[in-house]
């Protein structure tokens, strides 16, 4: 269930990276990537605009570099404050631009198998960028560069190649676990793949991805997380 409403809305919030500084390892790396994967898919989103995009590359070029630091050594201070000022930037930069096709699949698998929100995002952000990226090949290099792991030396197709293998080396470094690694038994997973499919397209996130899936893409997604 997501909550949305007036109610729910902050009047005020205290972004100090010094509230971070013991966050453990796990968290993280989770936190860090939903972060990521927040600016990344305002930036391929169908709703991105000039406020969002600049929001969200400021947000990627400090997240990109500091990730790995603050997971491998969580008193880096200054990877903190880099990554506590990306998380918000990346925030307004989604609250605008809105999320895609990885949110959208995530918040099911949260459901049904109480994966926390960031970890499920992991999971899926290899492979759905993979799905993507050929419908916003100029909008994905741009993330590569601002993450530091492409330069403008690199045409989109080889920035784009260099993104694919960055989330999955980062995946491997952050220790994110398969869905089986996580403790899902497949056959939990398949049986709930076509519902878990409605309601990521119900959310709306999958109609602002650079490519709309159908239900089918969906599931297929979902199943190639098994192999
Ligand atoms: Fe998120």
């Amino acid at each position: 269930m997501l909550c949305v409403g007036i109610g729910f809305m902050p009047v005020a919030a205290l972004v100090d990276y010094k509230l971070t500084m013991s966050l453990p390892p796990r968290t993280t790396a989770d936190t860090g990537i939903d972060a990521l994967t927040h600016a990344m898919e305002a930036y391929v989103s169908k709703k991105a605009n000039a406020y969002s995009d600049s929001q969200a590359i400021a947000a990627i070029k400090l997240i990109g570099p500091n990730l790995r630091k603050v997971y491998n050594n969580g008193g880096d201070e200054k990877a903190r404050e880099a990554m506590m000022l990306g998380s918000t930037l990346a925030g307004v930069a989604f609250s605008s631009a809105s999320v895609a096709l990885v949110h959208g699949m995530s918040r099911p698998i949260g459901a049904f198998f109480h994966v926390p929100h960031g970890l499920s995002n992991a999971m899926l952000l290899p492979s759905v960028t993979a799905f993507s990226i050929s419908a916003a090949p100029a909008r994905y290099a741009d993330c590569a560069r601002a993450m530091g792991i492409a330069t403008d030396l690199d045409n989109n197709d080889e920035a784009n190649q260099k993104l694919l293998i960055e989330l999955r080396a980062l995946n491997d470094e952050l220790a994110v676990p398969t869905p089986q690694e996580f403790g899902i038994k497949r056959d939990e997973f398949f049986e709930v793949c076509h519902t878990m499919a409605e309601q990521a397209l119900a959310s709306g996130s999958p109609g602002n991805n650079p490519i709309e899936p159908s239900i089918n893409e969906i599931i297929t997604i979902y199943q190639g997380l098994w192999d």
